[in-house]
This record gives structure tokens, C-alpha cells and sequence, in this order.
């Protein structure tokens, strides 16, 4: 069990080895435990993390801040159009001078092509851990409450499994691709035998598909992709169906609206979730667009895990934290 992890930085899924990431499942299931029996858990006592916020959100916001406070600490919330990053502040500065104030930096960055970046230039200038709160490539903490939600539906021996991580029609906005590319990355060193279905033009970004794939190799599990949502959803112990944009096939978001019109029959339904194992798990990390994503049916429906896993984020939170700014 690799428990040293003070001071590290959580950015892409593969920062933590396997290993580290059992210890985090270890550590968020007894905090899990601790908060159902108000045992009192203060590890981070007069700590304080940096929330950095570029876009919306509610669960993550609400978990780190949430998780913050039962750890001893307190989680800042700062909207980066509240500070002076539009009149000059760098990410250098960012990194610096946050980095001298708080024990933690917790970033959302998710514009294309810029998040990551930003998150690792305010991560070379910070000497406290940055986490990620989802970039453009990737969203590692929606994908530990993921993971840790499948142990608690399928248990801690996951080979042979079948995960479906699929595309799904949505109207509202092109969505950024961080939680397949989560998915893929993670869930093969576990086990999981992956499926990846979209519609051609919504191709997740080369570099990520290959890393993925050595992944799968090295953890001798599966790793498919299809462009036929049904066929994918056939004898599923898992499904994850959500949208995604069109980046890596157009940069142009006007076209990339287009292109996501053709496909609005890739909506999970109770007519495909019958496709898939009867004791399957339909998730999705919210928000979803109900009836048009995924029906009310489906969301709401006796395999739904959803609020199980919006909640174990702030466990799987909480275990980051505690290991790395405590
Ligand atoms: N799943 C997720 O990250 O939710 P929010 O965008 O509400 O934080």
C-alpha cells in the first residue's frame, strides 16, 4: 500500500500509480464510514484550499467546499472574473502567490486547449499540490467517485466486467470530453473491459486513446471502440453514456453544433438499457439533459447509481486531499 502522497499533485488520472489510487479508495470509503457514524475526521485542521473556479459547476464546488469543512479546514471559493487574472495576473502568479496563501490550489479550466495548460504552469509555480477540478483532457476526481461507486455495485474484483463509455446526444452545449478521456485511462487498470462508443466525428484525442490502450495491455483487460451505441450496450455491466463535443474532428463550435444534431437518436433509453446485463448500472456524472441525453426513465430508474456517485465524490475528495495537503 502506497501511502505517501503528501504534497503531490493530482492533474491527469495517471499522475497517482494504481497502487496510490487503491489507498485513495481505501482512505474515501473510511471517511465514508466516519461521516455515516459523525465520528469527527479533522486531518486538515486550519487548512485552507484555493477553489479557482473558471466555469460553473454545483457538485464539484459543493463536495470540495463541503469536504474542506468536515476535514477541520475551509475551502475559498474565488470566480476567476472576481480577480485580476483578466488584467494581467499569470498562471505564475497564480501559482506563486496562492501558493503562499493556501495549502491547496483546486482549478476548473475546462477551455479547450488552454486548461490543462493552465492547471501545469500554476502547478510549476506552486510549492502546494494542485488539484484538478476538471480541464480539458481530463476530470480525475469525477473519475475516482466513478470508480468507487463501481466497487461499491460490482465489487473490488472488476475483471472481466464490461464498462460502456458512450456518447449520448445532448442540445444544451458541447461538453467538454475530460470524463471519457477519465474513463478510459483509469477504468482498464482495474480490470474493466472497456467499450467506447461514439458517432465518428466525436473522436477523443489521439495521445489519450493510446495511452489508454497501453493501459488495457499492461492490466490485460479489454479496450474496443464502435461507432453503434446498441451494439455496445449488449450484456454492459456498467454503462456510462454522456456527451461530449466534436474538438479533436472541428475547433469551430458552430459546426461542431451541427454535427451533434444528426445524432439525437443516441439518447439511453429503457429499450436500450434492456440491451445490456439485467443487474447493469447506468451512471452519469450530472448534469444531464433529461429526455433528450438519457430519459427520465433511465435516470431515475431502479439501475440509476447517479446520486451514489455524486456523493462519493466529496469522499474520494476528501481521501485526495487529506493524503496530499495533509
Ligand atoms: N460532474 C460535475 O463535475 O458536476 P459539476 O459540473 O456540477 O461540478
Amino acid at each position: 500500500m502506497q501511502t505517501f502522497l503528501h504534497g503531490r499533485d493530482l492533474i491527469g488520472d495517471l499522475d497517482f500509480t494504481k497502487e496510490e489510487v487503491e489507498t485513495v479508495l481505501d482512505v474515501a470509503f473510511d471517511l465514508k464510514r466516519k461521516r455515516a457514524l459523525n465520528e469527527p475526521h479533522p486531518y486538515l485542521r486550519d487548512k485552507v484550499l484555493a477553489m479557482l473556479f473558471f466555469f460553473s459547476s454545483t457538485r464539484t464546488r459543493g463536495s470540495f467546499e463541503a469536504g474542506m469543512a468536515q476535514l477541520g479546514g475551509h475551502g475559498a471559493f474565488i470566480e476567476s472574473k472576481s480577480t485580476q487574472i483578466s488584467h494581467g495576473d499569470t498562471p505564475k502568479e497564480i501559482g506563486e502567490i496562492f501558493g503562499r496563501y493556501y495549502d491547496g490550489i483546486a482549478i476548473r479550466h475546462v477551455d479547450w486547449g488552454i486548461g490543462n495548460s493552465y492547471l501545469n504552469a500554476v502547478a510549476k509555480a506552486s510549492r502546494v499540490p494542485v488539484l484538478n477540478m476538471q480541464c480539458d483532457i481530463y476530470h480525475p476526481f469525477q473519475c475516482l467517485a466513478d470508480l468507487m461507486t463501481i466497487v461499491e455495485k460490482k465489487g473490488r474484483d472488476l475483471r472481466r466486467k464490461k464498462m460502456v463509455v458512450s456518447w449520448a446526444y445532448a442540445a444544451s452545449y458541447q461538453k467538454p470530453m475530460s470524463v471519457p478521456q477519465s474513463l478510459i485511462l483509469q477504468m482498464p487498470r482495474f480490470g474493466l473491459d472497456v467499450v467506447l462508443a461514439h458517432p465518428p466525428e466525436f473522436r477523443l484525442m489521439p495521445e489519450i486513446m493510446e495511452q489508454a490502450q497501453e493501459q488495457a495491455r499492461k492490466f490485460g483487460a479489454g479496450f474496443e471502440v464502435t461507432d453503434d451505441m446498441e451494439a455496445a450496450f449488449k450484456d454492459a455491466d456498467i454503462v456510462y453514456a454522456k456527451s461530449w463535443g466534436a474538438m479533436v474532428h472541428t475547433p469551430d463550435p458552430e459546426e461542431g453544433a451541427k454535427i451533434i444534431k444528426k445524432y439525437s437518436h443516441w439518447i439511453t433509453d429503457e429499450k436500450k438499457m434492456k440491451l445490456a446485463k439485467p443487474d447493469a448500472i447506468y451512471m452519469h456524472p450530472l448534469p444531464a439533459d433529461r429526455n433528450i441525453e438519457v430519459t427520465d426513465g433511465v435516470m431515475d430508474g431502479p439501475q440509476s447509481v447517479v446520486y451514489d456517485e455524486a456523493e462519493n465524490r466529496m469522499h474520494a475528495q476528501k481521501a485526495v486531499m487529506a493524503l496530499t495537503m495533509g
